[in-house]
């Protein structure tokens, strides 16, 4: 069954909005800046595109398909907002980026689609650009697969999927989190072959 991300925003039922960016990419931020060209992908209401902005990128693009996820939020010079699916990315968007930044939108993807997700974020990069992820990997204690959206993720299946296309550079699980996803969340930085 297709999530219909616009009317869960609509609706209020948008739960995994905190109002804030991920803890452990302002952790990660502090250390390294995410520099140059950077796309989010599934970016909500873009906190942590402002986040990455804020950091000192040249360029952020914060991208959803669903239109009411960033409708009236706030933006700054240095970031966008871009109505459109990972899935159908525009000529412009390949290739393009030195950074993506992953955070609750690789769990909102169904099982059978996830290799397109890493095949998408994969050619939205420039050889040797960063994938940094804060993978939310067990948003629900069933670990049924089926169960979702948000869908669990294992350690085992990140290695698996992204072997191909990256190389693992860092895995950690984030200093902090927001409350109720600790040790639920793996941060990991990845680099395209
Ligand atoms: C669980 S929400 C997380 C939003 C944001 N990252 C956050 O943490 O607040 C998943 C988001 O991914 C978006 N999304 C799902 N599939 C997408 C796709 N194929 N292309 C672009 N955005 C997508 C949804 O509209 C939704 O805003």
């Amino acid at each position: 069954m297709t999530t219909d991300w616009k009317t869960l925003y609509q609706s209020g039922e948008a739960g995994w909005d905190k109002g804030a960016p991920a803890p452990g990419l302002l952790a990660f931020l502090a250390e390294m800046p995410l520099m140059g060209r950077v796309l989010v992908p599934g970016c909500g209401r873009g906190h942590d595109v402002r986040a990455i902005a804020a950091a000192g990128a040249d360029e952020v693009i914060g991208l959803d398909l669903a239109p009411s996820a960033f409708a009236g939020a706030e933006t700054v010079p240095n970031m966008r907002f871009v109505l459109g699916d990972l899935f159908a990315l525009s000529t412009e968007f390949q290739s393009a980026f030195d950074a993506v930044f992953e955070h609750t939108c690789f769990c909102a993807i169904p099982r059978e689609r996830r290799d397109d997700y890493v095949q998408a974020v994969a050619g939205a990069l420039k050889p040797g650009g960063l994938l940094l992820g804060v993978f939310y990997l067990n948003p629900r204690d069933d670990p049924d697969p089926t169960l979702g959206p948000p869908f669990n993720a294992t350690l085992e299946e990140l290695d698996t999927r992204f072997a191909e296309h990256f190389t693992l550079l860092r895995s950690e699980t984030p200093a902090r989190t927001f409350p109720g996803r600790e040790g639920r969340e793996v941060l990991r930085l990845l680099q395209k072959k």
